[in-house]
């Protein structure tokens, strides 16, 4: 499977994120965020959803976040792991708390910015480009105690303030951001895209739509930021991508596929195109919503779009508006019924090669903006043998399929800058809070209970990855 397509300079590499693998949960002055309420085990599902039961940690519950991986401590030995990879590039996000305990405050935690100093130091002089995402699933829990987040616009300033902060700090460090994680994760999993926590009898859909446009307008208002602070910037949205397919021909299937798309695409569309598309007026008059926009929210969008497109690619979905069919709805977050064509990984994701190719073809038709590719992996139970090794070939099948199609996608004219994929180092899952839910190349000695040393190894994938990058894509 040999491939010519990467060009010279792709960014390989490996995505991780503040709240699944820095730990230190309140050292050197970091306020609590939403993650640290998020337990493992069912009362995490509900606080996924808005059901927050408590505004501190509970006695009892395991919360994996406090402790992650402990990144915050080993981020060198870490990073000199994926340098001995060859990585290209590390995509990590900066935990807002770290800088503003509250989110509210005056003064930003020098402690916190010294940190990220300290690690996008460590990557340059590895020769690794950091890619930063702004807000990767945490809002500090002062801004939802006490503000509502997202729901309110307030939050739109201090996010202003936090990404200027950022951009003016590491302006000579950090070249490639993105300003939201998964921005459309949020009307899936509300409190971890959003930080909404529901009242009784509310509207959701009203609130949640009201938290996007607060959103869109912050991410607007960071491109402008971002540009003005150093126009080389490269300031880049986020989406939890995957084409929605039509189970069959039935044009409403076809119609509800593109529908369910378009749940997505709607973020997308403002900070790429600059506009609310008409679909999206339809559906907020359809479902009575009332968007309040400021004076001046729409010239924003419209004059501050994004760069490029990062998205994470897991599986392609599967849709169809018989009741019957729909009954076997399952899996993952996005809901997705089964595809008699695919296999699915343990957690019922969907594992789809060739859905990665097309989901790149239609992104790029549709927004003609360079792609990065900065989550794709396979999240799975590694079991260690007699003397620790891990012989992963499951997960290597999986990525090489992949790493291949993306290599046609290329082929196909798809502009890609580069590939990080999802937790080269295993960390704490985002939807399960569980430590078994492995993606690295290298493991971590911990469990769900949050036993172990900590000890990181490194697993077969290693070595492959590491040949992979060697001869940029043409070792599969
Ligand atoms: C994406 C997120 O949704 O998928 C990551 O951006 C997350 O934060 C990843 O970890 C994989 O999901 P999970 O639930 O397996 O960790």
């Amino acid at each position: 499977m040999d491939s010519m397509a990467f060009p010279k300079g792709f960014l390989w590499g490996g995505a991780i994120a503040a709240n699944q693998a820095e730990g230190a949960y309140l050292a050197d002055g970091k306020g609590l965020t939403t993650v640290d309420l998020m337990p493992t085990g069912k009362l995490r599902w509900e606080i996924l959803l808005g059901n927050l039961p408590s505004y501190e940690p509970l006695e009892g519950e395991f919360y994996p976040s406090h402790e992650a991986i402990d990144f915050y401590n080993r981020y060198k030995e870490d990073i000199a792991l994926f340098a001995e990879m060859g990585f290209k590039a590390l995509r990590l996000s900066i935990s807002w708390a770290r800088i503003f305990p509250n989110g509210d405050d005056l003064v930003p935690n020098e402690a916190g910015l010294q940190f990220y100093d300290n690690v996008f130091d460590e990557l340059l002089k590895n020769g690794i480009e950091p890619v930063v995402t702004i807000a990767h699933f945490d809002v500090p829990v002062n801004l939802v105690k006490n503000y509502g987040s997202w729901r309110n616009r307030k939050l739109v300033t201090f996010f202003e303030t936090y990404a200027t902060t950022l951009f003016k700090r590491y302006k000579d460090k950090v070249k490639y951001w993105m300003t939201f994680n998964e921005i459309n994760m949020l009307l899936h999993l509300p409190f971890v895209g959003a930080g909404l926590v529901f009242e009784e009898g509310e509207d959701k859909k009203q609130v949640k739509y009201q938290a996007a446009h607060h959103q869109l307008v912050a991410s607007a208002l960071a491109v402008k930021a971002g540009h003005e602070i150093n126009p080389d910037m490269k300031i880049g949205c986020m989406l939890a991508a995957g084409q929605t397919y039509p189970y069959s021909c039935n044009p409403d299937d076809v119609f509800d596929a593109m529908e369910k798309d378009r749940d997505s695409f709607f973020f997308i569309d403002v900070q790429s195109r600059g506009k609310y598309p008409g679909y999206a007026k339809r559906f907020f008059r359809d479902n009575n919503l009332n968007i309040v926009m400021e004076a001046g929210d729409e010239e924003l969008l419209k004059n501050h779009t994004v760069d490029y497109l990062g998205f994470s690619y897991y599986a392609s979905r599967t849709t169809s508006t018989d009741p019957e069919i729909n009954k076997t709805t399952s899996g993952n977050v996005f809901g997705s019924i089964e595809n008699p064509y695919l296999e699915k990984s343990e957690w019922g994701w969907t594992i789809d090669p060739k859905g990665f190719r097309i989901t790149a073809n239609q992104l790029y038709d549709r927004y003609q903006k360079p792609l990065f590719v900065v989550e794709n992996g396979l999240g799975a139970v590694d079991v260690p043998g007699e003397n620790g090794e891990v012989n992963d070939d499951y997960r290597i099948e999986y990525l090489r399929k992949h790493v291949s199609e993306m290599s046609e996608a290329i082929e196909d004219g798809v502009e890609i800058l580069g590939y990080t994929s999802w937790g080269p180092i295993d960390l704490v899952s985002a939807s399960t809070g569980e430590m078994k839910k492995r993606y690295g190349y290298i493991y971590v000695d911990k469990d769900n209970e949050g036993n172990g040393t900590l000890k990181r190894s490194k697993k077969k994938s290693f070595d492959w990855y590491k040949e992979v990058i060697a001869s940029n894509g043409e070792k599969l």
